[in-house]
Parts: C-alpha cells; structure tokens; sequence
C-alpha cells in the first residue's frame, strides 16, 4: 500500500466557501504525505495546516474515496473520525488505518516520524439520515479531539443503474436520505459546532454526478439529489457570508479523471 508509488487516489478541486477560497485545489498522494496543497490566494484553510493536525470527521468513510481520504489525513499527521452505519466496519477501518500509519512510521525519516506520531484515528457508527446519529457523532468527535475543523459529508449512495420505475420504495427513501437529508443534517451540526470555535471550521460537501443540473440517465434519483445538494451549498455561501465557517463542494471526479487520462 505504502510502497505502491502510485499517483492516484485522491485529487481534489474544492470551491466555495468566501471570497478567499474561491478556487483550491487539493493533490494528495497515495504513498505520499501532502493534503492541503493548495492553490489560491489566502487560504483560509492555510491557516489550519500551519497550526498543526487538523480535527477531521469524515461521514461514509470505511471504504472507497472516504478511506482513502482518512488516510491521506492520517498520513499528515491529522486527527481524523471515521464513520458509517456499521459498527463493525468501522472498527475494521481503525484498525487498517492504524496499520497504515504504523508501516508508514517503520520507514519514516524524523521530519515525517514527528507528523506521524501526531496522526490520530478514532470512529464510531453513524447513520446520516438520523438527527440523533448525527449530534451523537457531533458529540463523540468533540469529546475525543476537542474540536472540529474540518467535516466531509462523503456518505453517499445511488444504488445501482436503471430505469426509475425499477427503483423500490426503500431504494429511493435510502438514496434521498442518505444524500441529500443526511448532508443537510451533518452541515448544520457542524455548522453549529464550528460557529462558536475560535478557528471556525470547513464543512465540504461531495459533488457528484448530476451536480450542476445534468441529466444522469439510470441514476437519475442520485442526480437529483446531487443537483439539490449544489442549491444548497449555493444558499449556504450566501447565508453564510461573514460567517467563520467555510462551505464548500468537494469534486472528488475531476481531477480524479484528470490524473487516470494522463
Ligand atoms: C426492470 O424491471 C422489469 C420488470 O420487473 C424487468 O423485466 C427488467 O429486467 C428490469 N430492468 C432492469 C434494468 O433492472
């Protein structure tokens, strides 16, 4: 894993937020040690990253690009909460993560050694869709790390590829819920939590397919819920102008695709 040397993973184009943070982007590195490399006068986000590790809470994040995300964190020697539905799973994840920053502590030199011993993981289940899941959450990450700085809704489903009416009941209830309410409920807890820290925060939602108003034949219940979700962030950086905290839409696919096509 460590040793792959590959770059992948994990490239982002972030926007949103004030007029500081108009354009970001974030490169990290499977392999490597650098999140939070980014483009863009005056970062606020700058501010966090010279300040040590960041308090990070990640929704849906015991596999795929959630994973790999905790990881990237963990691997700058962040402080990162790991989430989902299944306790199990995310037990597993702690303990995969932790083995990835003891491999990567067994090859460090001490620049490196001192940020991974500050790398810390923790995680409890969650189910988005649920306000009482998501204040408990909101509660467990600040009674471990203190405080939040940065939260990720990366939970998300869109249940496989066909035509609506070949969508059941509880698939729609559960790509809607999941999406959609369960980012609404996630980014005003952390909102609430982040507008009475000294440092604020930065709440990043996940764009998706559908986002900017597209049509996603077969998965077209999935794009709705990812075009609402840009209404929303659109709505909250206008309610939120002189605010400390930060929204912004995180667009794991571009760059992502960029760096495959190369
Ligand atoms: C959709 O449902 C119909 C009727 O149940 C079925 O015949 C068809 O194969 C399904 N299509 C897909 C793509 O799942």
């Amino acid at each position: 894993m460590m040793s792959s040397g590959v770059v992948l993973a994990v490239g982002f184009q972030l926007s949103g937020g004030d007029s500081q943070t108009d354009a970001l982007i974030w490169y990290s590195w499977l392999g490597g040690v650098i999140i939070g490399t980014m483009l863009g006068a005056n970062s606020v986000l700058e501010e966090h990253c010279k300040a040590g590790p960041r308090n990070v809470v990640i929704t849906g994040s015991t596999r795929g690009l959630g994973k790999a995300l905790a990881r990237e964190f963990l691997l700058s020697g962040d402080h990162v909460v790991i989430a989902s539905r299944s306790p199990d799973s995310v037990l597993q994840t702690i303990n995969e993560l932790e083995e990835n920053i003891q491999e990567g502590l067994s090859v460090a030199k001490k620049k490196q050694r001192e940020t991974l011993l500050q790398a810390k993981v923790v995680g409890t289940s969650c189910d988005v869709c649920k306000p009482e899941d998501v204040k408990k959450l909101v509660n467990f990450a600040v009674g471990e790390l203190g405080s939040i700085d940065i939260w990720i809704n990366n939970a998300g489903t869109n249940k496989g590829f066909r035509p609506l009416v070949n969508f059941s009941d509880e698939d729609i209830t559960q790509i809607v819920s999941t999406n959609l309410v369960g980012s609404l409920l996630c980014t005003r807890e952390a909102m609430d939590v982040m507008q009475y820290q000294e440092k604020g925060g930065h709440v990043f939602n996940m764009d998706g397919a559908g986002s900017g108003g597209s049509s996603t034949p077969l998965t077209a219940v999935y794009g709705s819920t990812k075009c609402g979700l840009r209404q929303f962030q659109a709505s909250l950086m206008k309610e939120s102008r002189r605010s400390k905290v930060g929204v912004h839409t995180a667009s794991p696919g571009m760059v992502l695709t960029d760096l495959l096509l190369r």
